[in-house]
């Protein structure tokens, strides 16, 4: 059997999803009690959607910022915090856009789909000043909704049918290539091209370990996949 303790490897790429910070309470997307079974994305979280009624998609994210802003970050969170500091070139990759990560000490966090936490003033009225402002907005409810130029203020995440920033990308694929341990945990695999990234791994030979409740569409790419809860599997591979 092969030692997969973190102690044993220089390079380790933790890539997350919404798994890693279901034992803190934050509601997953797909599966029983996920955000996408209550509600319909297209209403919710797309661009068109904003457009159409900026009021209601706000009201959505002000009830996601209220739901994760009474969450703490969990015991999975604080390992992998925890390892960031004692291998210096561990990098953690994330599709999460709650910043538990951060709030349990994780730095030069990769957030592929942005953040909860930033907004920014993109406004899409034809003749309206672009300021491409983005700031950090750690206000529940978030307050106030429009920026002094009188346009709303935009969730600064990657919403579906949106491009990721491909200066985020290009950080995530580098730490990938470069890694001799990738672990993902708690993702579905199912939204790309986020779930395509831990290939460059698999192609450059590391170590794959996928951490699941159960297996998903892209188990199979894994050497290894442990089953259980994130922060159980986490300790164990900590120890
Ligand atoms: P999903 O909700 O699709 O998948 C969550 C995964 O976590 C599932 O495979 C669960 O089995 C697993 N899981 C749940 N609890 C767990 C636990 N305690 N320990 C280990 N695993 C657990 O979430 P994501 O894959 O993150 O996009 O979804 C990807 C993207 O789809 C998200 O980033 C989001 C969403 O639309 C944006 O926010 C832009």
């Amino acid at each position: 059997m092969t030692d997969l303790r973190f102690k044993n490897f220089e390079r380790i790429v933790f890539f997350t999803g919404a798994g890693m910070s279901a034992e803190s309470g934050v509601p997953t997307y797909r599966g029983a009690g996920g955000i996408w079974r209550e509600y319909n994305y297209e209403d919710y979280a797309c661009q068109r959607a904003f457009e159409a009624n900026p009021e209601k998609v706000w009201d959505f994210h002000d009830k996601r910022r209220e739901k994760v802003s009474s969450c703490d970050p969990n015991r999975g969170h604080k390992i992998v915090a925890d390892i960031q500091a004692k291998i210096p070139n561990t990098v953690v990759v994330t599709q999460n856009i709650d910043g538990l990560h951060q709030r349990a000490g994780a730095k030069d966090v990769v957030e592929l789909h942005g953040s909860l936490w930033r907004v920014r003033c993109d406004p899409h009225e034809v003749n309206a000043k672009r300021e491409n402002i983005v700031r950090e907005d750690f206000t529940v409810p978030m307050s106030p909704r429009k920026c002094d130029c009188g346009s709303y203020w935009r969730p600064d995440i990657v919403w579906f049918e949106d491009q990721l920033d491909h200066r985020v990308v290009r950080r995530a694929r580098e730490a990938i290539e470069e890694c001799d341990l990738l672990v993902s945990i708690g993702t579905s695999g199912v939204v790309y091209p986020a779930a395509d990234l831990p290939r460059i791994a698999v192609a450059r030979g590391a170590m794959t370990v996928e951490i699941n409740l159960e297996d998903t569409q892209v188990s199979h790419m894994y050497k290894h996949r442990l089953r259980g809860p994130a922060s159980e599997i986490l300790a164990l591979m900590a120890g």
